[in-house]
């Protein structure tokens, strides 16, 4: 057998040391032979040796530019070390010399969305359906592709087609779900969460809207539909809020507790702290701010900005139920929009609360106890708040309406409170 053979045989096998060893000795005899330098470049990438293979690939398509996989490789090395301009030169390089190959097309697709070329990203993906009608994977990416442009019935359109290929793709079906919902049509959201449902009886965040757009009330929702809310928002939620949604809530709150007290607060905890945005208002009133919160991503945000002492990533009441710690004061803004029934966390506050200790917080507004809006968030009425406050030990110190922040351009009438203990 020639050496060619028993090392690409060796090679073949997994016995890299024996592969190696062949190809650098056929390299020493022939050093500038591309396939050689091709064959090298696939052991060290097939070992994770990246910067080798990196080498080596390029030693390729110096030798032979038409060499259209050792471009395409690079283009996965680029992508993956997160330099997605190299990326996007070797994939452009490696469909111009194979316009057919549709994972070239696709990873081209890819990298272009992370440098932000939307229109060349679907560029791609038309040409990847251009050589494969009703490929599932290009056209649910272009309904992504459209929903982050926030061009909905495009986006719908392509989520659509890609269940009419795949009636049971999951991400489609909830993507579909929650457009349908945004863009005022109910029914079909019920139906697709529904469908959604039938296929993954754990899909929380379909449970919970289908809940929310049927008219039933739950007690809360659940812990993974707020982590995946608030993890795939948390980019954007600083900005979204405050600057689009005119959400000043924080500064309200303490608007209104420093118009009737002057104190600091030894001690606060920061009930769904999400990125910071309560912290940040309170902050300077507080010598050791903790800050919990169910998003990690969240929480993340949080972090760099040095306001929270500690910072947990749990939820409200396993917090409270583990801490054996007391505070002077209580913060949640806009958290309570995610819990219907209060009464457990208004038991467990009352019972690590410090003599004088306040409770600021706030709501959305609804007429009777709580209810679960079409929105996917609970409102509070008034009297429910304060029966509760009475039956947990609190007195209500100060209740004040509030615009909390804008849906569809219109604001959404709520409630700050200030309850201290009795
Ligand atoms: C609308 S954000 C408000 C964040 C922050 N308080 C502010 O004013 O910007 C709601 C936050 O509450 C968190 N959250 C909701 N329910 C929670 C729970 N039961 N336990 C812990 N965190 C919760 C969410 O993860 C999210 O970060």
């Amino acid at each position: 057998m020639t050496l060619f053979n028993q090392t690409r045989q060796s090679h073949q096998n997994g016995d890299f040391k024996q592969a190696l060893a062949g190809y650098q000795d056929m390299l020493a005899a022939e050093p500038d032979n591309p396939q050689l330098c091709y064959l090298l470049a696939l052991l060290y990438f097939e070992q994770g040796q990246l910067d080798d293979a990196t080498h080596w690939f390029s030693r390729t398509v110096t030798l032979a530019p038409e060499a259209a996989p050792a471009h395409y490789n690079l283009g996965v090395i680029f992508f993956e070390q997160g330099d997605y301009s190299k990326a996007a030169q070797a994939y452009e390089e490696a469909t111009r010399l194979c316009p057919d190959d549709g994972d070239a097309l696709f990873n081209l697709a890819l990298t272009w969305k992370k440098l932000q070329q939307v229109d060349r990203a679907l560029a791609c993906y038309q040409q990847v359906l251009a050589l494969s009608p009703g490929d599932q994977d290009a056209l649910y990416n272009m309904g992504v592709l459209y929903k982050d442009m926030n061009q909905p019935a495009d986006s719908i359109r392509f989520f659509e087609e890609t269940i009419k290929n795949n009636a049971d793709h999951a991400q489609a079906l909830n993507n579909l779900g929650y457009l349908y919902h945004r863009e005022g049509e109910s029914d079909k959201a019920i139906t697709t969460y529904k469908k959604l449902i039938a296929l993954d009886h754990n899909a929380t965040m379909a449970g919970h809207m289908l809940a929310a757009l049927s008219g039933e009330t739950t007690a809360t929702a659940p812990d993974a539909y707020i982590r995946d809310v608030f993890d795939s928002f948390s980019d954007h939620y600083d900005d979204s809020l405050v600057a689009k949604l005119g959400y000043t809530t924080p500064a309200l709150l303490r608007e209104m507790l420093t118009s009737q007290e002057n104190r600091r607060f030894p001690t606060a905890l920061d009930m769904g702290c999400g990125t910071g945005l309560s912290g940040e208002a309170f902050q300077d009133l507080t010598d050791t701010l903790i800050g919990l919160d169910l998003s990690p991503k969240m929480l993340a945000l949080a972090a760099p900005k040095n306001l929270y002492a500690h910072l947990h990533e749990t939820d409200i009441c396993s917090f409270l139920q583990d801490c054996r710690d007391s505070f002077d004061l209580f913060l949640a803004a806009d958290v309570f929009v995610y819990i219907g029934d209060l009464s457990e966390i208004f038991a467990l506050v009352r019972e690590r609360a410090a003599p004088d200790a306040l409770f600021l917080f706030s709501t959305e507004l609804t007429s009777q106890d709580f209810c679960l809006k079409n929105t996917g968030r609970y409102g509070h009425a008034e009297s429910y708040i304060r029966n509760l406050a009475q039956v947990s030990g609190f007195t209500v110190i100060n209740v004040t309406a509030a615009n909390i922040r804008k849906e569809k351009g219109e604001w959404i009438p709520g409630n700050l409170y200030m309850l201290g203990v009795h």
